[in-house]
């Protein structure tokens, strides 16, 4: 992105901050972690942590069994997403390497899916940890106060309470309920879908 300068938000009281001359480059830093571009170098990471079923079956696109060759070809689709400005899909990364991915996909922003929407997963070994909070939240932050979106969709399927509870720390509110294919098991699922919007996310942040 031609144009992108540093921006920083305070949200109660902790720095979120962000800076890179375009989305291949885009850097955020909360105020434990730096979320960046994912590379070759994070592919066996991948690999290891999304050989987790329980992390897996809570996500609608990603394959099951994950193979290396789906790091590989991840990798190669967050590039080119963060380049045509489709897709920002950010290695989480803490004291300790990989903790996660977050990442918003603007594809398809359309009448029906008029906002970007926000996805997310954490290695087993840090849950438990606010790290998928405070992640989401240097990603919404970087959405709404540098690029201007109005909205962010997110939601979970029907049996995942910890996700909900994240977004609920977020300040998503639930706006409906659908059915949304799941990859790794290979059936629709029963999904709640949840809204942010950008003065909804400044409020609860004040
Ligand atoms: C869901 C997930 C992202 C949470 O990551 P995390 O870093 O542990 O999340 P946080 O620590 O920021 O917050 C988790 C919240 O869920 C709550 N929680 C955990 N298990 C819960 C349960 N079974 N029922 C209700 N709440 C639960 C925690 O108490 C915490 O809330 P609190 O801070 O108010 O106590 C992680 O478990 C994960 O990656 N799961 C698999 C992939 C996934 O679900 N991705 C999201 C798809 S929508």
């Amino acid at each position: 992105m031609t144009g992108l300068s540093a921006g920083r938000l305070s949200w109660r009281g902790e720095d979120y901050a962000w800076h890179g001359q375009g989305w291949p480059e885009l850097v955020i830093e909360t105020p434990r972690l730096r979320l960046r571009a994912p590379g070759a170098a994070d592919v066996d990471a991948f690999a290891a942590e999304l050989a987790d079923f329980d992390i897996v079956r809570m996500l609608a696109r990603v394959p099951w069994p994950y193979s290396r060759m789906d790091a590989v070809s991840f990798v190669t689709g967050a590039r080119a997403d963060a380049e045509g400005r489709h897709g920002l899909h950010l290695v989480i990364e803490d004291g300790n390497g990989l903790a996660g991915l977050v990442g918003l996909s603007f594809s398809p922003v359309s009448l029906f899916a008029p906002a970007p929407e926000l996805g997310y997963w954490i290695a087993r070994s840090r849950w438990g940890h606010g790290i998928a909070t405070e992640a989401g939240r240097g990603v919404l932050a970087f959405a709404f106060e540098a690029l201007g979106v109005k909205a962010v969709r997110s939601g979970a399927f029907h049996d995942n309470p910890a996700s909900l509870a994240v977004q609920a720390k977020l300040g998503f509110e639930v706006v409906g309920r659908s059915h949304v294919f799941c990859l790794a098991r290979g059936a629709e699922v029963a999904h709640i879908d949840t809204m942010l919007t950008r003065g909804r996310f400044r409020e609860v942040g004040a």
